[in-house]
C-alpha cells in the first residue's frame, strides 16, 4: 500500500506494508542512513528519530503511526538546541566508534529544546535509554551541559 509520510519536511508516498517500522522506510526507502539499527526492540535507542519534536523510536513505530505527522531525523535537525549540542560533541569529541552517536544527539537535542537548563537528573531521565558500549557517558553529559550553558548565553 502506498503510505505518505512527512520526513524532514519533505512528502514522501511509500509502497511498503502498513506495519513497516519507520526505521526501515528511513534506511531501505529513503536511503537516510544516519538512524541506526541497534537492538530492533526500543531498548537502545540508537534508532531515534523525532516524531513533532518529541524522541521516539523508529525500530517499533509502524509507518502507519507516523501519517500526518512530521518526523526529523538526524540528517534534518535544524535547532539552535541542535547546532549547539553537535558543536558542543565535536569541541569534546563524544564519539568513540560513533554508532549510537546519532540516538543519542537525538535524544539530547530533543532534551535541550524542551529544557534549556536541564538538571543532573533532567539528563538522566532523557538520556537513559541511549545505549552507548563504548560508555561515552560522561562525555555526553558533559556536553548536553555545555550545549544549555551556550543556549542560555544566547537567550
Ligand atoms: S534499534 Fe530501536 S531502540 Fe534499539
Ligand atoms: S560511541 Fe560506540 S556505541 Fe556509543
Amino acid at each position: 500500500m502506498a503510505v505518505s509520510v512527512n520526513i524532514n519536511g519533505q512528502d514522501y508516498n511509500l509502497d511498503v506494508p502498513a506495519d513497516t517500522p519507520l526505521l526501515w522506510a528511513i534506511r531501505d526507502n529513503l536511503q537516510l542512513t544516519g538512524t541506526k539499527f541497534g537492538c530492533g526492540l526500543a531498548q537502545c535507542g540508537a534508532c531515534t528519530v523525532h516524531m513533532a519534536g518529541q524522541p521516539i523510536r523508529s525500530c517499533v513505530t509502524p509507518i502507519s503511526a507516523i501519517v500526518g505527522q512530521q518526523i526529523t531525523t538526524i540528517e534534518g535537525i535544524e535547532s539552535k538546541a541542535a547546532d549547539l549540542i553537535q558543536a558542543a560533541w565535536e569541541k569534546l569529541e563524544v564519539p568513540q566508534c560513533g554508532y549510537c552517536q546519532s540516538g543519542q544527539i537525538m535524544a539530547a537535542s530533543a532534551l535541550l529544546a524542551n529544557n534549556a537548563s536541564p538538571s543532573d537528573a533532567d539528563i538522566d531521565a532523557a538520556m537513559s535509554g541511549n545505549i552507548c558500549r563504548c560508555a561515552t557517558y560522561v562525555r555526553i553529559r558533559q556536553a548536553i551541559k555545555d550545549a544549555a550553558t551556550a543556549l542560555n548565553e544566547v537567550a
